[in-house]
């Protein structure tokens, strides 16, 4: 097949990489980075109905969708419209991560557990809500932050602030003038992925991602500093309530409101008692949890995501490898504060067997420039290892680590530790 991935960080190289190592497809870019292109083509066509246009004289078979903005703009729809096969969800099916006064409607219409909540554009329903609450306090804008719309207040006065400064439309402008206010939840997260046809879905191993910047979870949050697959935080018990509770009421709620799931649905879960709540959907995979994800399926990517946009997952017998695997992130040195100075990246040759065997980089904020690698992005890429505990494959991705070299390079030296301890 001729297959087209929009996006351009370690989440789109890694779906890349594993349809690259299948020998049997031509790939596609748009944007892709400077080691997406050692993988296929990077295109620059930035306008959705130009895509499909250029998608169509190209004779693409299948595009894949990486981030959520162009889902949320309707770049499926549009595909769609010129008859052309894409996985991932509608503009309105996409809403679910859009905005989150749509997905909380949505989990109280089809009783689906989550934490309980007001939505509001009213400053002064907020705060009388807010007086009714017990502390922390968690104050959500509904529209796309960039990961930065959620804040969780040790008061009443900050959380009675930021609902004000959101509402006023200061802090995150028109995304924030509706918001949600929501009790805390406190017990463990868990990010659980389901491929989704509208219809049928298959669940993906439960991985648990790693935010805040610095070791033993501080600092400021990130898009991911790190993650591990599958986690043994979860037993079959977990996985059924996710599957009977949450999946189905929601493919089912989904197809009620006119706007059937396709693509990924992004779980995001805290486990609370041993039962799984709902933070928030996404729709799309999570980076850096696609890293580790796709390497452990043993069904061939290319065909889990056109099963999945033509609507014949039930056709599928998914298969995962019996493996474990670990996703160390590597950053560049400002981040996640500011840009960084460009970095030429010196890569090792990796001697050892085993390593070589059981690991690979995938690569996120890279340029290519004059045959050189340089690292450009805040996350630079993903130490990834692989093995038959957790505890190898984590000692597997550490050990790449120390085989990567540009000037400011850092990372979390505690991924997996709650796996672990
Ligand atoms: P969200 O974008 O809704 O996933 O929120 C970002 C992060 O904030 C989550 O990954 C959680 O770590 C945290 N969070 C969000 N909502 C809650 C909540 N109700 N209770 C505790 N933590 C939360
Ligand atoms: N790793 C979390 C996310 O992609 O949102």
């Amino acid at each position: 097949m001729n297959i087209l991935i929009l996006g351009s960080g370690g989440r789109e190289y890694s779906i890349g990489l594993a349809i690259y190592k299948e020998n049997a497809h031509n790939l596609f870019f748009m944007p892709g980075n400077g080691a997406t292109s050692e993988l296929g083509e990077n295109i620059n066509i930035k306008d959705y109905n130009e895509l499909a246009q250029w998608a169509k004289d190209n004779s693409v078979d299948l595009t894949i969708v990486g981030p959520e903005a162009p889902l949320v703009d309707g770049v499926v729809d549009i595909f769609k419209e010129n008859d052309l096969t894409i996985f991932g969800p509608s503009a309105a099916a996409a809403q679910l991560e859009g905005s989150k006064v749509y997905m909380k409607n949505i989990l109280k219409k089809y009783n689906i557990p989550t934490a309980a909540f007001i939505e509001t554009t009213n400053e002064k329903e907020a705060h009388d809500f807010i007086d009714t609450m017990n502390l922390p306090i968690v104050v959500k804008a509904d529209g796309l932050c960039a990961g930065k719309g959620v804040i969780i207040a040790q008061s009443k006065d900050e959380a009675k602030d930021a609902a004000s400064d959101m509402l006023s439309g200061e802090s995150f402008g028109d995304a924030g003038t509706s918001i949600v206010v929501e009790e805390f939840l406190d017990g463990y997260e868990l990010s659980i992925f389901a491929i989704c046809d509208g219809e049928n879905y298959k669940v993906l191993p439960a991985a648990q991602d790693h935010k805040r910047i610095g070791d033993g979870d501080t600092g400021p949050n990130t898009g991911g500093m790190g993650a591990y697959a599958p986690t043994p935080l979860v037993n079959d018990e977990i996985y059924r309530k996710v599957e009977e509770r949450v999946i189905k009421p929601t493919l089912e709620g989904m197809k009620q409101e006119g706007a059937p799931f396709e693509g990924v649905l992004f779980i995001g879960v805290m486990v609370v008692n041993g039962e799984p709540i709902i933070l928030e959907y996404n729709v799309r995979f999570g980076d850096p949890e696609c890293e580790i994800l796709m390497p452990l399926l043993e069904t061939p990517v290319s065909e889990l995501f056109y099963k999945g946009a033509t609507r014949q997952l039930d056709k599928l017998d998914i298969k995962i490898k019996k493996e474990f695997g670990v996703g160390v992130v590597i950053a560049s040195e400002n981040y996640p504060y500011s840009s960084s100075k460009p970095a030429e990246i010196i890569v090792d040759e990796i001697v050892d067997e085993e390593l070589a065997a059981n690991s690979h980089i995938s690569y996120a904020g890279v340029a290519s420039e004059d045959g050189k690698l340089m690292a450009t992005g805040g996350r630079v890429l993903v130490c990834v290892g692989f093995g038959p505990s957790i505890k190898e494959a984590r000692d597997r991705a550490y050990e790449l680590c120390g085989q990567v070299h540009f000037a400011g390079k850092k990372c979390r030296s505690d991924i997996a530790y709650q796996a672990l301890k």
